[in-house]
């Protein structure tokens, strides 16, 4: 994508203030001037993201985070710089000009919602053709799907043949957009694209504003892969979405159930329990987590009863725990998975196993339990410490109060003496942690480990004047002019020391130089997403200097001093091996 002219970029922006971006993804409340939440990039209990409407960015104090409205909706909806800027402008009604000449690359994330649409409604129609769905239909039938669930669910079957892609060119679509939404592939003989789905009951997968932007394709009786699934496209991300989540988020139960297959969750919605919801294939990711913690408050774990699930419990009860949301887990007896135990023991028997499913502190208790032989003293002391290390790790007094109810209820031991041991053991972790929190101070004031600058360790003067330069350039583009145009405080890229901190500000420079101007949103094409955070947080915490223009042109000067002592140094030690140079030469001529 060539540059975006600075106007538009800048109506773009004017018309998408960050702070309205930033809530539709997570609820902002007002701290003076600016805004605070619970950052959507690291899982946190104390809200340390901060939207700055004055200067419409955002930093997280936490996770460092950083950038304006562009860099957040790249990091939030995981996408590449160019379609950001397509989709913030798409929101906003700006046109973007394509440059002429320049074929457009990227497919349009408008035509592939069409085309998901249309591909979905091919498959849906050759499910109800009389002849060529018969049997997907039947199969269907066999697995005990109604006509209307099908329909609910938008099922389809994909004929085992090229029809998708004939029909979707008939309809104007391009080999580019077909292979673009995952249902073609190009043949690597031909070059052409031929469809994916084959032969397949197809699951579309739809998001909560009601698109279809992906497919699941299943194989009817055996065959490998079971499912075949839409790898992700500009218009999905696997691990940002759930199956049945746009019927999910409007029921009026007050959890959610998290199953593992799409047929779980469509036997679940047959029976009438609409808050069932599936991972894409795939296991629990974080974003997901964060996801359901915006439509409920508690989630009961259903998954396979196999090993498999068994071993997926426990990840998930950590990513769900960690945004804050009640898990329960289900464990079903008698059947491998909710789609089977519906079909042997019906909907109430699930209810029932509903009501009865254990918290996440049960769970692990037993689970505690399961590895040791209680009868024996010293077994029982370690299960013990074990279960209190993990009361002590929850953040409110009134949950280890309950939970210590519970160990003691389950293992005869006092409450007194559990909650004396679990004082202790948080004691112990406070000190531990002031003490790892100094270690971080000290290495981030050092410079250690700085994957931005990573020359900052060895040269931290110059780096600190760098970043207070580039920091204040951000907010003040006025300042970019000022060093470009020759005067007393001109600067150079070769003034700087560091290589992050030169090739930035030749970005600016030449952003400025295209533009005319300055906009941290033109940075994220060029630069990496943690280096434009941290250009950010330096703008950040520059701004509303009162005597910001001294402070700058100090800095720009130390800099310039800086540079010139490590080329002196360079230069002395270049002195220094010419002179032994020379002397050799002398002595070996003198040999001869
Ligand atoms: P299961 O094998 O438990 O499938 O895998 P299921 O949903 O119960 O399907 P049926 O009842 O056999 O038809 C659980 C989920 O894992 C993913 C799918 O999302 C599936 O729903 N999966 C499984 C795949 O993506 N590919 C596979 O080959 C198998
Ligand atoms: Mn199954």
């Amino acid at each position: 994508m060539p540059m975006i002219p600075l106007s538009v970029m800048e109506e773009i922006k004017a018309r998408s203030p960050i702070e309205d971006v930033v809530s539709r993804y997570v609820s902002l409340k007002r701290a003076g001037s600016n805004l605070t939440a619970s950052c959507p990039f690291h899982s946190e209990r104390t809200p340390s993201f901060v939207v700055f409407p004055a200067t419409q960015s955002f930093y997280c104090f936490g996770c460092g985070a950083g950038g304006d409205v562009i860099s957040f909706l790249m990091r939030i909806e995981n996408l590449e710089y160019p379609d950001a800027v397509r989709e913030l402008a798409e929101r906003c009604g700006v046109s973007i000009p394509e440059s002429g000449g320049h074929e457009e690359q990227g497919v349009s994330r408008k035509r592939l919602y069409e085309l998901n649409r249309e591909a979905a409604r091919f498959y849906r129609d050759n499910l109800f053709d009389e002849k060529k769905g018969a049997a997907a239909r039947r199969y269907l039938a066999e697995r005990g799907l109604t006509s209307a669930i099908v329909k609910r669910f938008g099922l389809g079957f994909a004929p085992d043949d090229f029809s998708m892609s004939d029909t979707m060119r008939a309809k104007g679509f391009t080999d580019d957009e077909l292979v673009a939404a995952f249902l073609c592939k190009r043949s690597e003989r031909t070059g052409r694209p031929y469809d994916l789905f084959r032969g397949r009951v197809m699951f579309p997968i739809i998001d909560t504003s009601g698109r279809v932007i992906a497919f699941g394709g299943r194989v009817m009786g055996d065959g490998v892969p079971k499912y075949l699934n839409s790898s992700d496209t500009p218009v999905f991300k696997k691990s940002r979405n759930l199956f049945a989540l746009n019927y999910a988020k409007s029921s009026s139960a007050e959890e959610m159930i998290l199953c593992e297959g799409y047929m779980d969750v469509i036997a679940l919605h047959a029976a009438g329990v609409e808050n069932a919801v599936a991972t894409l294939g795939t296991a629990l990711t974080d974003e997901q987590a964060r996801i359901i913690a915006k439509y409920t408050k508690r989630v009961v774990l259903c998954y396979d009863s196999d090993d498999a699930g068994q071993r997926a419990d426990s990840r998930a009860l950590e990513l769900l725990g960690a945004v804050g949301l009640d898990v329960r887990v289900l464990k079903l007896k008698g059947a491998k998975d909710p789609d089977e135990f519906i079909k042997k023991f019906g909907v109430d028997a699930f209810r029932d196993a509903l009501s009865g499913s254990s918290s996440k502190f049960r769970y692990t208790m037993d689970k505690v339990l399961s590895k040791y032989d209680v009868s024996s003293d010293e077994d029982k002391i370690r299960a013990m410490r074990e279960i209190n290390e993990y009361i002590a790790g929850f953040g409110s007094e009134v949950e280890r109060e309950i939970y210590i109810g519970q160990a003691s209820d389950k293992l005869g031991i006092s409450r007194d003496s559990i909650k004396n041991d679990v004082s202790l053991i948080i004691r112990k972790k406070r000190r531990s942690d002031k003490r790892s929190e100094a270690v971080e101070i000290a290495r981030d004031a050092a410079g250690f480990g700085d994957r931005v600058n990573r020359d900052k360790l060895t040269h931290l003067r110059s780096a600190s004047c760098e970043e207070t330069v580039l920091g204040m350039l951000a907010a003040y583009p006025e300042y970019i002019k000022e060093v470009s145009s020759g005067g007393a405080l001109s600067l150079s890229p070769e003034d700087f020391t560091t290589e992050f901190g030169r090739r930035a500000f030749e970005t600016m420079l030449r952003i400025y130089g295209e533009t005319g101007g300055f906009d941290i949103a033109l940075l994220s094409a060029e630069l990496t997403q943690d280096e434009v955070s941290r250009i950010t947080k330096l703008a950040v915490s520059r701004d509303k200097l009162d005597n910001g223009h001294e402070v700058f042109a100090e800095n720009v000067r130390a800099l310039k001093d800086e540079k010139r002592k490590q080329q002196s140094k360079t230069d002395d030690a270049f002195e220094a091996i010419m002179r032994l140079r020379e002397k050799n030469q002398a002595e070996n001529e003198n040999e001869e």
